[in-house]
């Protein structure tokens, strides 16, 4: 199995930092970025600078995004994978009684933050025939009333579709997970009998380790109950 260079946003905790954990265990080497730095931090303990090494910044400010992937990939020396995992929710739901604060900070990260990570990544990924993965969500491919978290999804769904067929003209592959709940910080209460972080760090390496001729497009993955 060939070892890949796999930068991932949103790494500091739940399906990010799972998926880290999954890929370092697997021989690979992780390139980790969020905003809190003293997560990444144990991480970076937990793992060894060897194969892992830490990026604290915000994926929505774009020139700090950009500075992120250009460093990982001169201290790596290539990127084969980059991971746009970053997002987050709302804590009030629907459209009528929504907060327009909450939906700018959400889509600014759901969208824009997922938008400039494939941007600033795909130069590197052109030179290693390489590849995006990024998380919309089974909210992103259901109808949720009112929802504009689970619309940002649709846009992030839809997204990696386009963005597969504009890197196949390279040689380049991009797979979209869509997970149903999962047991992560994302929310308050523990989801104990849903989605385990490590199901969908499964999935991920999944896409990653297949044959560079198996395009994974996309993974849809639901709780069983
Ligand atoms: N949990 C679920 O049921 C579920 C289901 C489907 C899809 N998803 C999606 O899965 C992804 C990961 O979520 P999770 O469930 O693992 O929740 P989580 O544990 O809350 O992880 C969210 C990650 O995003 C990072 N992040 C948020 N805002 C950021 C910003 N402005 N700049 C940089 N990083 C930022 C957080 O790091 P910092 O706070 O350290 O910056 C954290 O590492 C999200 O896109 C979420 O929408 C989750």
């Amino acid at each position: 199995m060939h070892q890949k260079i796999v930068l991932i946003t949103g790494a500091s905790s739940g399906i990010g930092a799972a998926t880290a954990k999954k890929l370092v265990s697997n021989g690979h080497k992780v390139a980790l970025t969020a905003r809190s730095e003293g997560k990444l931090n144990k991480l970076m303990s937990q793992f060894g600078r060897e194969a892992c090494r830490i990026y604290p910044a915000d994926a929505t400010d774009p020139s700090a995004l950009e500075a992120v992937i250009k460093q990982a990939a001169d201290e790596f020396g290539k990127l084969d994978c980059v991971f746009a995992n970053a997002g987050k929710g709302v804590s009030t739901p629907g459209t009528e009684n929504g907060d327009i604060k909450e939906w700018q900070s959400m889509l600014n990260i759901n969208i824009n933050a997922l938008l400039y990570t494939a941007k600033f990544s795909l130069p590197y990924l052109k030179k290693t025939k390489g590849q995006f993965i990024l998380t919309s969500s089974a909210a992103g491919r259901a109808t949720l009333k009112g929802s504009i978290y689970g619309a940002s999804k649709w846009f992030a769904y839809g997204f990696g579709q386009n963005l597969a067929e504009e890197m196949k003209e390279w040689g380049g592959r991009c797979t979209t997970i869509c997970p149903g709940m999962v047991n992560t910080p994302f929310f308050d209460e523990p989801k104990e009998d849903k989605l385990q972080p490590e199901d969908v760090a499964d999935a991920v390496a999944f896409a990653i380790e297949a044959e560079h001729r198996n395009s994974v497009r996309e993974i849809y993955l639901m709780p069983t109950n």
